[in-house]
């Protein structure tokens, strides 16, 4: 809207206040490990950042992605905890913990069966889909979680292409209490026009439940701010979203 809508009168889209999220769930902040976070230094910044704009809570989840991200739990909690410690000596006092978005493969799968899962919340678990395909198989994996007691979400669906011009899929994961991740890069348009089209279609038919950064960088977080304003903020607004519930 910005120029245009002042021009024509129409009213101002008001800021949206990260802080009312409260707890951000998806995000790659431990340093050195995935294509997030470069280094501590990086790290603390972003934090800072996250804190300046209102969160009270930090669920970081980094990649496990058999061939391009190999993590393992030892490592993601190994992090977590020099994360802390440096939190700890800057008497920076902030709820930080670490988990996993674990991409759905065969791998995950022996990691599901031998129960080496990262969990936040109430035993809640980060799932992510490839890009480029439909999954196979994603139902009965959903399937064995939850028969294990796991709360699968589903991370940032309205990137995955091939569910793009229709809720009817979110709605039927939804119906079987699999929850879904929308980022807020999407909410601005940072993924392109489509990714921005699905994320209004989802807002609109209230079939999202957590709302997340999935920030790699600072500049992540600088874009959001910078584009607070955005349009569709304001069905963001509307929403009922979970994250605080955590
Ligand atoms: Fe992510």
């Amino acid at each position: 809207m910005g120029l245009l809508g002042g021009l024509f009168g129409k009213k101002k889209q008001e800021p949206f206040n990260f802080g009312s999220l409260h707890t951000d769930m998806h995000s790659h902040l431990i340093p050195g490990i995935d294509d997030g976070s470069k280094d501590m230094d990086d790290t603390l910044r972003m934090i800072e950042k996250f804190m300046e704009m209102g969160y009270k809570r930090i669920i970081t989840t980094p990649h496990i992605k058999t061939g391009s991200f190999d993590n393992t739990s030892e490592i993601i909690k190994k992090g977590e905890e020099d994360v802390k410690n440096e939190l700890a000596k800057r008497n920076i006092d902030l709820d930080f913990q670490a988990a996993a978005e674990y991409f759905f493969d065969y791998t995950f799968l022996e990691k599901v069966e031998k129960g080496d899962l990262l969990t936040f919340g109430q035993n809640h678990i980060l799932v992510e889909y490839a890009f480029g395909q439909p999954p196979m198989g994603a139902e009965d994996m959903f399937f064995q979680l939850q028969m294990k007691g796991y709360n699968p979400i589903l991370a940032h669906f309205e990137r995955y292409v091939y569910y793009h011009g229709s809720v009817a899929k979110a709605e039927e994961l939804r119906n079987r209490n699999i929850k879904i991740q929308m980022n807020i890069g999407s909410v601005i348009g940072h993924y392109g026009p489509l990714v921005q089209k699905q994320a209004e279609k989802m807002l609109k038919a209230g079939v999202v439940d957590y709302l997340a950064s999935d920030c790699h960088r600072m500049e992540h977080l600088t874009l959001f701010e910078a584009k607070n304003q955005d349009p569709l903020f304001a069905l963001v607004g509307q929403q009922k979203w979970l994250n605080n519930r955590l």
